[in-house]
């Protein structure tokens, strides 16, 4: 049996010990921001630049695609995950857009690519939408990788500059969070394997082209850096042995399991070690916590 019946409530499965409630950080970037944040590196710090300019609209996506679908939820622990998903997503966009608003400021063509990001999602939103929220499922299980890996590689938080790292720390702390969210949605709303695995293959695809073409030309309007050596280095850092993405291949496969569920890995333990590490670093007006749930 590979859905869930409309009929059957499905439960959701987030450990007890996981609140999915968002927190506005407040990120001011400026001077002490540096270009190359990322290891030093031309490719690295672009490449992540360009997935922070897909985070606004994209989360915007994904929340449509569930919010859809929210009066077919009957558990009530299900409908308390989705509304706390909906608030850190938004949460997520805001905090970016001041990241993005940063990058646009050192040069990079941040408008234009979001020009072109919204025509790809104006295509991906004539879909049906139980082929939406699958799509946004795909991509949530990539976040939730990458968080993971983010959460679990000290070398790599390391070779963040300190002034970047905790949007990202903090980002990947909620991504965890959430991970199973549009997942257990996706499964209650009568989702099919099919449906779930083409769409994370179809958007791993899709994201792994857009990526690559935002990255490409950020580096184009930035030229002056260029060098093979750091492009060659940056290459082998994320696809290399033991690289950022390719060691995130087993991780992906393992959606294609029948049973599969993202809690089957449970990494709960990383979000009160990481949340205590960046606890400092919200901004006073945020401090008593931001606890506004957007509908
Ligand atoms: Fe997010
Ligand atoms: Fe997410």
């Amino acid at each position: 049996m590979l859905t869930t019946s409309r009929t059957e409530a499905a439960k959701t499965r987030t450990p007890d010990n996981v609140t999915i409630k968002p927190q506005r950080m407040g990120f001011e970037f400026g001077e002490q921001n540096p270009r190359y944040w990322l290891d030093n590196s031309y490719i690295l710090s672009h490449t992540m630049n360009a997935l922070s300019v897909l985070f606004p609209q994209g989360e915007q996506f994904f929340v449509d695609s569930v919010r859809y679908f929210r009066d077919q939820i009957t558990d009530p622990k299900m409908k308390e995950e989705v509304r706390g998903f909906i608030g850190q997503e938004a949460m997520h966009s805001l905090e970016h857009i001041a990241m993005n608003q940063h990058v646009r400021d050192q040069g990079m063509p941040v408008e234009e690519l979001e020009k072109q990001l919204s025509v790809i999602l104006g295509i991906a939103k004539k879909l049906p939408k139980r082929h939406q929220l699958a799509i946004t499922c795909g991509l949530e299980h990539l976040t939730a990788m990458m968080a993971d890996m983010l959460l679990e590689r000290n070398d790599i938080r390391e070779d963040m500059h300190e002034s970047m790292r905790t949007i990202w720390v903090w980002h990947a702390i909620e991504e965890t969070e959430h991970k199973a969210v549009t997942y257990d949605v996706f499964q209650q709303v009568g989702g099919t394997y099919a449906e779930r695995t083409f769409y994370l293959a179809f958007s791993t695809a899709m994201l792994g082209v857009v990526a690559s073409a935002f990255t490409a030309q950020m580096m184009l309007k930035d030229p002056k850096q260029f060098s093979l050596k750091d492009t060659a280095k940056g290459l082998w850092r994320m696809w290399g042995k033991n690289g950022a993405f390719s060691s995130l291949i087993p991780t992906w496969l393992e959606y294609f399991k029948p049973g599969f569920h993202p809690w089957d890995h449970d990494n709960s333990e990383l979000i009160e070690r990481f949340k205590a590490q960046i606890s400092d670093k919200i901004a006073p007006q945020f401090k008593s916590g931001n606890r506004r749930t957007l509908q």
